[in-house]
């Protein structure tokens, strides 16, 4: 039985105060995480403080993003070891706007869920379909190649803890989602790629997010498909009281 995941993705956005402001307001009132798990993913400056002030147990943290190694010489970036100490459950891997800004390639963000791995964290890999691809027909290839590049060397035992979220790019921030049918097909498809690539078993112990405008009119029937097991949702947690609708879809 998969745990259903609502999680919030703020991106650059929240200082500490407007943070400390959320988890105020969200802290006992998102749902027992051993029926409905629900995550924030937070920028990392922010996420020291919501981390010192002790966010709720019910509530899991979780980074935007690290880098592959545990310290060094890398000006600017965040140490997964770091995170690890720091409480963090989740960390978010590949995001569409780190391929398209930062020019993460599939080797770069295979390193990384290793590295978050190997600091007993969860990765959340992103694989994201353009519009362009989906038209041309590529869609297919496109995912199964991010799936399968990101999980190269990746043991069955960390795969059936892996989560991998479905955000076709020409949804994210459109404030128009996929359709719950479309959104199942990218979902299914991330599973049955796991599926070659360790077997149906693996594959359904797994987690797959569909991302991409969810809001709180949309997500109910996003959860009734077989292959979502939960949402990141981007704009719609910003706000603390959407997000908890959002946490509170059934
Ligand atoms: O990671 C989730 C994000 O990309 C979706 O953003 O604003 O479309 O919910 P949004």
């Amino acid at each position: 039985m998969r745990i259903p995941l609502i999680a919030g993705n703020w991106k650059m956005n929240k200082n500490p105060a407007e943070a400390d402001a959320f988890m105020t307001v969200v802290a006992d009132q998102v749902p027992d995480p051993d029926q409905v798990e629900t995550a924030i993913a937070a920028p990392a400056v922010v996420l020291t403080t919501m981390a010192q002030n002790n966010a709720p147990d019910r509530l899991r943290l979780a980074a935007e993003n690290c880098y592959y190694e545990d310290a060094g010489a890398y000006t600017g970036e965040t140490s997964p070891k770091t995170l690890a100490e720091m409480g963090m459950r989740y960390v978010i891997v590949g995001h569409s706007e780190r391929r398209l800004y930062f020019n993460e390639t599939d080797d770069l963000i295979n390193r990384k869920v290793h590295a978050v791995f190997r600091n007993q964290m969860t990765p959340i890999v992103c694989c994201d379909e353009t519009m362009g691809r989906r038209e041309s027909g590529e869609k297919i290839h496109w995912v199964v190649s991010q799936v399968t590049g990101a999980l190269k060397g990746v043991s069955e035992q960390q795969a059936r803890q892996l989560v991998i979220a479905y955000e076709p790019s020409w949804a994210i921030g459109s404030g128009t989602s996929a359709s719950a049918d479309q959104a199942e097909e990218g979902c299914y498809l991330i599973r049955q790629t796991v599926a070659d690539l360790y077997g149906d078993p693996v594959a359904d112990d797994m987690r797959v997010l569909y991302g991409g405008s969810v809001k709180p009119d949309n997500i109910a029937e996003l959860m009734t498909k077989r292959d979502i097991d939960g949402v990141l949702a981007g704009g719609a947690s910003l706000d603390a009281e959407t997000f908890l609708q959002l946490t509170h879809y059934q």
